[in-house]
């Protein structure tokens, strides 16, 4: 399938009075003339702030929950306004340069669980996709080679400085034992689908416990330290 795929970055950086800190403000606005799934997100450096739904006519905060909400004012108008000057760019552009053979980056992919995975114990698994262009994807999720919907959420795109875009989904359920998670990924850039699977094998070794105490023991130590240093400091240096 040939795509086409505009995409326009607005990119501003502003430095809060008094202040070391430099953050990167970017208004994202992309578009297809093939595939109508129009994005226009905002983030803060690489952390999304909040996303247009278009079908749900609705702005999605990214926030964790402990942040401040924002709302951008008659954002859905402006998101409209935004798809359909990126329609006419695409069709602007076509008609000068005719229709481009775009550079595709195929997606890297990794898959891992939020939590150690304990049988019978609820977990989030992960599906990591990055550096991957054109932003287009479809990322689907298999239990033991059964493919599931339920408990799967899936991001907005972030995007890279070289303009590459990154991807993650999650999956929330019990893993039984024995349980294989797959996570299947098709994109313009893969002559297949690429499916990337989780299993028992996969699990990092523990930590044997008598490997604990003594790395208890040297932060001990050096906590000690650290305090009789400022002890005597505060006793002969005032
Ligand atoms: C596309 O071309 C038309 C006609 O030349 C022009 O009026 C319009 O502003 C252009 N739109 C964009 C988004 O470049
Ligand atoms: C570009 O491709 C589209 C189909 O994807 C076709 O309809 C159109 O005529 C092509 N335009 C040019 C200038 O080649």
């Amino acid at each position: 399938m040939k795509m086409k795929l505009c995409v326009i970055l607005i990119v501003s950086t502003f430095l809060p009075v008094n202040s070391v800190f430099v953050y990167k403000f970017t208004e994202l606005v992309g578009c297809s003339d093939s595939v109508d799934e129009p994005i226009l997100l905002y983030s803060l450096d690489r952390n999304e702030i909040v996303f247009e739904d278009y079908k749900a006519n609705n702005q999605v905060s990214r926030l964790p929950p402990f942040a401040d909400p924002v709302h951008f004012e008659n954002l859905y108008d402006y998101a409209i306004s935004k798809r359909d000057n990126c329609i006419q760019t695409i069709e602007n552009v076509t008609a000068t340069i005719g229709n481009q053979t775009e550079n595709k980056v195929p997606p890297d992919c990794s898959i891992y669980p939020k939590h150690d995975v304990v049988p019978g114990e609820k977990n989030n698994f992960i599906c990591f996709v990055t550096n991957f262009y054109p932003p287009h994807i479809k990322l689907r999720w298999m239990r033991n080679g059964v493919f599931v919907t339920e408990g799967v959420y899936i991001s907005q795109f972030s995007i890279n400085s070289d303009g590459t875009f990154n991807i993650f989904s999650t999956l929330t359920t019990t893993p039984d034992k024995g349980d294989r998670f797959s996570c299947m990924v098709e994109h313009q850039a893969l002559d297949s689908p690429h499916s990337i699977t989780w299993d028992e094998s996969m699990e990092p070794p523990r930590l044997t416990p008598s490997v604990t105490p003594t790395v208890v023991f040297a932060v001990g130590i050096l906590g000690l330290a650290t305090g009789i240093f400022f002890v005597i400091k505060g006793t002969c240096f005032r």
